[in-house]
């Protein structure tokens, strides 16, 4: 049976082990998948201990992502431009591949949703991890436009740069964000706090959609402030349903479904 693992700080509550479970169960895939807490400034000897217990490739989580990317021998080019990386593969002559599933996850599920993204004007709130990790394949969707607002213009201007020559996109303060927008999606950890991004009246667009990257049994704050502005509201769930479903399809070169499993993780919030 091939060994597979998340790697976090905290890990106990991840929901990864029963996401991958489902989907060996699925495609009929020998396969176990464990949480692995890994100290803070241990990534590395984590990962080596796990791979000489027989480990063939792993997820990473937070705050591990960008060890997990220092530690590759090579790497994808969407991991390369997100510099980070949360699908590890050990390959048969003992390198490490890394990858990131996380912006293809996100995409993924906005397609579930039915929502437009071509030709359509895209906020993205926030300038963290979680947000750079989306830009290329947000981009690769060919929207009109794409605006990075964060509270910290810097960062914004700062990816705005860095991924300028794959789209039209700007950066802006909350505060001077202006005109409507078809997509508004949340990748600030404000909804953590129960806070809500300082964002301007009229945002949206008719018919626009809202997307949370978090997600909880209860609509995030952002989430029910999309909806009573007349937005249709998503949250994460989908997006980590998805972006292991492309983990999976990395390690064993098949597809799972992910609609029921998307069902039953809904249930157990
Ligand atoms: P992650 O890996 O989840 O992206 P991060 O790199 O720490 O985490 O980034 C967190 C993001 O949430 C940042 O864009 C941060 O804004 P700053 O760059 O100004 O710090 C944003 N954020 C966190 N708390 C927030 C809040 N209460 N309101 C608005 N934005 C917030």
């Amino acid at each position: 049976t091939d060994r597979y693992c998340v790697f976090g700080n905290p890990i106990a509550h991840s929901k990864s082990p029963f996401i991958h479970t489902a989907f060996a169960r699925e495609t009929q895939q020998r396969l176990d998948y464990t949480t692995w807490l890994a100290p803070v400034g241990g990534f590395a000897e984590a990962w080596k201990a796990f791979t000489a217990e027989g480990g063939r490739g792993a997820n990473v989580t937070v705050p591990f992502k960008g060890d997990a990317f220092a530690l590759c021998d090579t790497l994808s080019k969407r991991a390369q431009r997100a510099e980070a990386v949360n699908t590890l593969i050990l390959g048969g002559n003992g390198k490490v591949y890394g990858d990131t599933t996380d912006g293809v996850g996100l995409v993924r599920d906005l397609h579930y949703h039915g929502v437009p993204l071509t030709g359509k004007r895209i906020l993205l709130l926030g300038a963290g991890g979680a947000v750079r990790g989306v830009i290329e394949p947000l981009l690769a969707e060919k929207p009109r436009e794409l605006v990075i607002a964060n509270r910290t213009l810097a960062k914004a201007e700062r990816l705005a740069h860095d991924f300028s020559d794959l789209g039209t996109l700007s950066a802006a303060g909350f505060n001077d964000v202006t005109g409507a927008f078809d997509v508004v999606i949340n990748g600030t950890s404000a909804s953590l706090a129960g806070e809500l991004p300082p964002l301007p009246a009229g945002i949206f667009s008719t018919n626009a959609w809202a997307y949370d990257m978090m997600y909880a049994a209860e609509p995030t704050v952002f989430s029910a402030w999309a909806a009573a502005q007349g937005a249709q509201a998503i949250d994460g769930l989908g997006m980590l349903v998805e972006q292991a479903a492309e983990s999976f399809f990395l390690w064993r070169n098949v597809r799972p479904d992910t609609a029921s499993v998307r069902k039953k993780l809904r249930k157990r919030l």
